[in-house]
């Protein structure tokens, strides 16, 4: 696809994500040539700073200084800033002048991305700004709108995002993003699946035993206690990011690779997740957790109820475990086991497919740890593992696991892992919506996930502490039923 001519505007621009992951990734795609030849950036927010004051600001960090500073400079002459006098819900004339003025000086075609880096509270606000001065109409050139998480706080506020939105603009002018979507081993597992006849035939209840997904952290909330405690594992990470992996292992093989077949094919696995009401069956399949103060490799960590902004009463979960089943012909009576936690011995996240043993076992020393498995190592040390059986030398037929694996690093440095962010920019650039979620997806995922915190927000729903370094409350281990246990990636 054609990268067009075009003006970036990021309200929210005084905000670490544009400092620490936009300018990067724009510099990143500016190094490799995927720029248009005329292009701006603008940065919109609400305190007073100079262009020069907002180019240092987000000044690249260390790790690029390799370039020389001439080619750097021409990339930071690309960089303008704009303030809103202290609010965003004001009249956006001098803005629309500003877009106006760069739109010709730079020749970007009226084709204008907004990326709102702000509190999702303040979306419909901007977008009804920008509207009321002609900056939605696609007349002249394209205008697309970028959302950033957290894309609601329940099924009801998504919903009321959703409609704040398409009130201005329409559902294929926005991007919703979702940076595990960026990932290139996400992106993986639709070339996995659909492009090799290997997986596909194996992928149903017929041959597999259970799926589950892991995503550890090992930092704690850091300097976000004040977001986090108001947000917990399962609104930061489940509904979004890991809803979206369980969706891309779910879903039917899509028509083509088109945008809309992708995304339809997702949300039919969405909506095919079975939603618990029953408090039996939400208590017996949701775990939460949060760390305690603990010493890791002899270093005191704080408890998170310790935390900067954290209320010290705090019941916000740190851990959540989810067990759940997808009512479809694929996958009926297959469970699925998704955790994710912070400060859990290592940072990895990773997909295990966990094959159904031989129907038939002939040789006796099999357990169950040994049937297959395919292993999607979204990070780090991207790749695809399969674990198989071998036999040992010698005699008799005593059988061990052997590897088959896939790494990206062995593709060497040319073949370089775009960071999701560069991804997701670039297609936003040239139209390609295929890594972003529609709107009816999200709402999938809070449908499925709203049930849950509804009962933990009880106050008789337990909570389980674990020590900082752990992978979770031991409690989580019951989850699993029959002989099978978590993968603790890096153990097992
Ligand atoms: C963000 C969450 O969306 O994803 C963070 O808000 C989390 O809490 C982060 O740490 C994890 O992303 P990654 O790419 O480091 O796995």
């Amino acid at each position: 696809r054609k990268t067009e001519n075009q003006l970036l505007v990021i309200f929210g621009a005084s905000g670490d994500l544009t400092a620490r992951k936009l300018v990067p990734a724009l510099y990143k795609l500016y190094k490799d040539k995927h720029l248009p030849e005329h292009f701006a950036v603008l940065g919109v927010a609400r305190s007073f700073m100079t262009d020069e004051e907002f180019r240092k600001r987000v000044a690249l960090e260390s790790k690029y200084l390799d370039d020389s500073e001439e080619f750097i400079a021409t990339f930071s002459e690309k960089l303008f800033y704009e303030d809103l006098h202290k609010k965003y819900d004001v009249d956006y004339r001098e803005l629309n002048e500003r877009i106006q003025d760069l739109n010709t000086t730079y020749q970007c075609d009226n084709n204008i991305i907004f990326y709102l880096s702000t509190p999702p509270s303040l979306f419909e606000a901007i977008a009804k700004n920008l509207t009321a001065k002609g900056l939605n109409d696609e007349r002249l050139g394209w205008k697309r709108l970028i959302v950033e998480k957290p894309f609601g706080y329940s099924l009801e506020t998504a919903k009321s995002l959703n409609d704040g939105l398409h009130r201005y603009f329409k559902e294929s002018q926005i991007y919703r993003i979702d940076h595990y979507l960026g990932k290139e081993t996400v992106q993986n597992i639709l070339v996995t699946r659909f492009a090799n006849s290997i997986f596909e035939p194996l992928w149903n209840r017929d041959y597999i035993h259970h799926v589950e997904i892991t995503n550890a952290e090992s930092g704690g909330v850091e300097s976000r206690g004040g977001y986090y405690d108001k947000s917990g594992a399962l609104r930061d990470m489940f509904q979004s990011h890991l809803l979206q992996l369980v969706a891309l292992i779910v879903m039917e093989p899509p028509l083509s690779a088109n945008p809309e077949e992708i995304r339809n094919e997702k949300m039919k696995a969405l909506k095919s997740l079975r939603l618990m009401t029953d408090p039996k069956v939400l208590e017996e399949n949701t775990i939460r957790g949060q760390y305690l103060a603990s010493e890791i490799e002899g270093e005191k960590v704080k408890g998170y109820r310790e935390e900067v902004d954290v209320d010290p009463d705090s019941t916000t979960e740190t851990y959540a475990a989810v067990k759940f089943y997808v009512d479809n012909w694929r996958w009926a009576d297959v469970p699925f086991y998704v955790r994710t936690a912070k400060r859990m011995p290592t940072k990895v996240t990773e997909v295990v497919i966990h094959f159904k043993s031989p129907h038939h076992q002939i040789f006796k020393n099999s357990d169950m740890n040994k049937d297959n498995k395919l292993i999607i190592r979204i990070q780090p040390d991207e790749g695809i593992l399969v674990k198989f059986g071998v036999k040992v030398p010698g005699q008799g037929f005593a059988v061990e696991r052997g590897n088959l694996d896939f790494y990206y690093e062995s593709l060497g440095d040319e073949s370089h892992i775009m960071e999701a962010y560069e991804r997701l920019l670039l297609d936003a650039m040239q139209g390609d919506a295929t890594l972003y979620a529609r709107a009816d997806e999200v709402e999938a995922a809070w449908r499925f996930t709203d049930p849950i915190l509804d009962h933990w927000k009880k106050g008789d729903a337990k909570i389980y502490g674990y020590s900082a370094g752990v992978w979770g409350p031991q409690h989580a281990d019951e989850l699993i039923e029959g002989k099978s246990m978590w993968r603790n990636p890096c153990e097992n």
